[in-house]
């Protein structure tokens, strides 16, 4: 286990069995459609991947960046920093993130995308904590609910440290209040 880490909260090996459990759920229920995942970055990125490659049916990716965070605290105002490729109109679109904590960048990106009228638009995320919560979001798949401990591993970061562990630990308060950053 990395130092910086209290405890580890889902192994590699129980992610990637959710994972895969996430992506035969999705093939089923999008049979005979392509389905356009986009990637809510960074964090997304191992999920999104692992994701993928489990995938049995047509898929098509594309990516957005949000912003609202900095260090462990949400500033609650949400921006697009970088925005889709491509047209969704008329598309089966599937949102896929890290964490649903708050909701307010799920129920930001899910306004922002309707009204490019995709055929449907869903969202897929990895962690959900549901006490959180500041505002609904209707989620039709989640890899694992958790208590509101700040997380980090498989793609979640704190200032941009950590995205590479390959499980999802909770950060020492230590390494908090150290208030490391990645590359200097
Ligand atoms: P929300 O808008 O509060 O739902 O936060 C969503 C975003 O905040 C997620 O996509 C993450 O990037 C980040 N976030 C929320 N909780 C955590 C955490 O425990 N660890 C790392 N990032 C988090
Ligand atoms: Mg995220």
């Amino acid at each position: 286990m990395h130092q910086d880490l209290r405890e580890i909260l889902i192994t590699e090996e129980a992610l990637q069995a959710r994972v895969r459990a996430l992506a035969a759920q999705v093939s089923l229920d999008y049979k005979g459609r392509c389905v356009t995942l986009v990637g809510v970055l960074k964090g997304c990125v191992l999920f999104l991947s692992d994701l993928l490659k489990r995938m049995e049916i047509e898929t098509n990716v594309d990516f957005m960046m949000v912003t609202s965070y900095s260090g462990v605290q949400s500033t609650g105002v949400v921006r697009t920093i970088l925005d889709l490729k491509q047209n969704i109109e008329g598309r089966d679109v599937l949102i896929v993130e890290d964490i649903v904590d708050s909701g307010l960048t799920m129920s930001y990106l899910l306004k922002n995308l309707s009204t490019r009228q995709p055929r449907s638009l869903e969202i897929c995320t990895l962690l959900d904590k549901p006490s959180c919560r500041k505002t609904k979001v209707p989620i039709k798949y989640v890899g694992f609910g958790i208590p509101e401990k700040f997380v980090v591993g498989y793609g979640l970061d704190y200032n941009e440290l950590y995205r590479n562990l390959p499980y999802i630990g909770v950060l020492k308060e230590s390494a908090i209040a150290k208030g490391k950053k990645s590359c200097p």
